[in-house]
């Protein structure tokens, strides 16, 4: 006999009057689950539960009962469903850790408890994590640790081993669907212009990660990320994974509209997930694309579910749980004032950039450079750069193609190779279009009508001079 004997007698007379009551249920499988009464237990739980059916506390309780009956199945069904809501708590992946170790699973323990402990380090339970296998990550750490303050920055070339692509398993990420982390081997050297872009990109992500002992000196404070916007490509993603290659840093781009998930809740673990792999591959620059994502409206998301995912992101952005201690933050949007504007606080994205369309001479280099591993003949750069005006990065990759198929199609037809001239690419360049105007169309209202705070005096002074150069 149970010491809750008297008790329980006498709630299940108080339930005969008022069996619609969970919270007497409940009360009673607790005292029933004392007692050593498991099955009795879970079935009184099930009752509540089928009064309460959103009440995540007690579906949680019901899990319990389920594992301490050596049921760590059943509780994983229950477990599960509560994993895939919105921010689970710390209790949730704890019993989960051990739910998932008793079948067999004890990788997705691992990470079930590590995901508790770094939502509250006081369910850290040494019993348990000895049981745990030990953490092998995928991935090569990089060699050069973010504390170090001699990160080589200087040495441009990286060794060809560096240049390899981890696979982070759906497992690893957290269900979420397969992100690349890649080791670029471009760095600046290989960025045409934006020389204004770069030193922004030292100032506040590179020289923190490199010096930290001197930028925490001056009490400043870390953390928060560059957003860069302009028309499509102008180099922002070329940008940030060069970044990513001048610090010999991991580079992860993320595509802000793959993530974003239909259903609630899927989307803010999404984030988790990708924000601690960025923490577990550090030094990394995470990069995301389409921010704008955050904030537009999308008819296939209720707005108060988008709220939701934006706060998410914030807190991930703050390092709230978790530092963010060697993940440099970078972002990316052809549409900026779709962007929800707590995202533009201070120890956010509290630089934002604008990336115009190459100028002169960011032309020629850009030329220079796509043309470097190609054979040439005197190429007038200057004037090429000079017939180029509005094109995109991306346009003058276009005409070195469209130049380099036509000399190719000739040597096959001649048999002899010849090196590229000016004239092969003043005649691709006069079949190819600049497609950075369609964007200003747009831009220039926002900069005229939306410009609070002058965020886009940028575009303005751009178009002023654009303007100029034409009269
Ligand atoms: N400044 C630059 N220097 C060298 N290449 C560039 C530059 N800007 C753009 N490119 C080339 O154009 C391509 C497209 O640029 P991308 O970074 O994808 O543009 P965005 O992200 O701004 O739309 C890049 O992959 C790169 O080959
Ligand atoms: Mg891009």
């Amino acid at each position: 006999m149970g010491k809750n004997d008297a008790v329980i007698q006498a709630l299940r007379t108080a339930l005969t009057v008022t069996p619609e009551s969970a919270p007497l249920h409940k009360h009673l499988a607790d005292l029933l689950m004392e007692d050593g009464a498991g099955a009795e237990a879970i079935a009184e739980y099930r009752r509540a539960l089928s009064l309460a059916p959103e009440d995540d506390g007690l579906k949680l309780t019901l899990a319990e009962a389920y594992y301490r009956q050596s049921r760590a199945d059943v509780a994983l069904v229950i477990l599960e469903e509560l994993l895939h809501k919105p921010s689970p708590a710390a209790q949730v992946y704890l019993l989960a850790a051990r739910a998932y170790l008793a079948t067999g699973d004890g990788q997705t323990a691992a990470d079930a408890y590590h995901h508790a402990l770094r939502l509250d380090a006081s369910l850290a339970d040494a019993d348990l994590a000895a049981r745990l296998p030990a953490a092998t990550p995928v991935t090569v750490k990089p060699e050069s640790a973010v504390s170090g303050t001699v990160l080589d920055v200087a040495s441009g070339g990286v060794p060809a081993a560096d240049d390899v692509r981890v696979f982070v398993t759906a497992e690893e990420s957290g269900g979420l669907p397969a992100v690349d982390i890649e080791r670029p081997t471009v760095s600046f050297q290989n960025v045409g212009g934006m020389d204004k872009l770069k030193e922004e990109i030292r100032l506040k992500i590179i020289y923190p990660l490199v010096h930290p002992d001197i930028y925490k000196a001056y009490g400043k404070k870390m953390g928060g990320g560059i957003l860069m916007y302009g028309p499509p490509g102008c180099g922002k993603t070329y940008l940030a994974r060069a970044t990513a290659g001048e610090v010999r840093a991991a580079f992860m781009a993320v595509g802000l509209h793959d993530v974003l998930d239909m259903y609630i809740g899927q989307s803010e673990q999404n984030l988790h997930a990708i924000f601690e792999a960025a923490r577990r591959h550090a030094p990394c620059v995470l990069f995301f694309d389409e921010v704008d994502a955050l904030g537009a409206k999308r008819s296939d998301m209720r707005y108060s579910s988008m709220r939701q995912v934006i706060n998410q992101f914030l807190s991930e952005m703050d390092g709230v749980t978790t530092s963010n201690e060697g993940v440099l933050i970078l972002a990316a949007t052809n549409a900026p004032w779709h962007l929800d504007s707590a995202l533009r606080r201070p120890g956010r994205f509290d630089r934002v950039i604008f990336v115009p369309p190459p100028d002169v001479p960011a032309r020629a280099a850009i030329l220079q450079l796509m043309l470097a591993d190609k054979p040439t003949q005197s190429i007038d750069y200057g004037r090429l750069a000079r017939e180029t005006e509005g094109f995109s990065g991306a346009d003058l990759c276009g005409i070195v193609d469209v130049a380099v198929e036509g000399k190719l199609r000739q040597a096959m037809q001649t048999g002899i190779p010849k090196p590229l001239t000016t004239d092969d690419l003043r005649a691709a360049l006069k079949a190819a279009r600049a497609t950075t105007q369609e964007w200003f169309e747009t831009a220039r209202n926002y900069a005229i009508y939306a410009n609070e705070g002058g965020t886009y005096d940028e575009v303005l002074d751009y178009l002023k001079v654009a303007r100029k150069g034409k009269l």
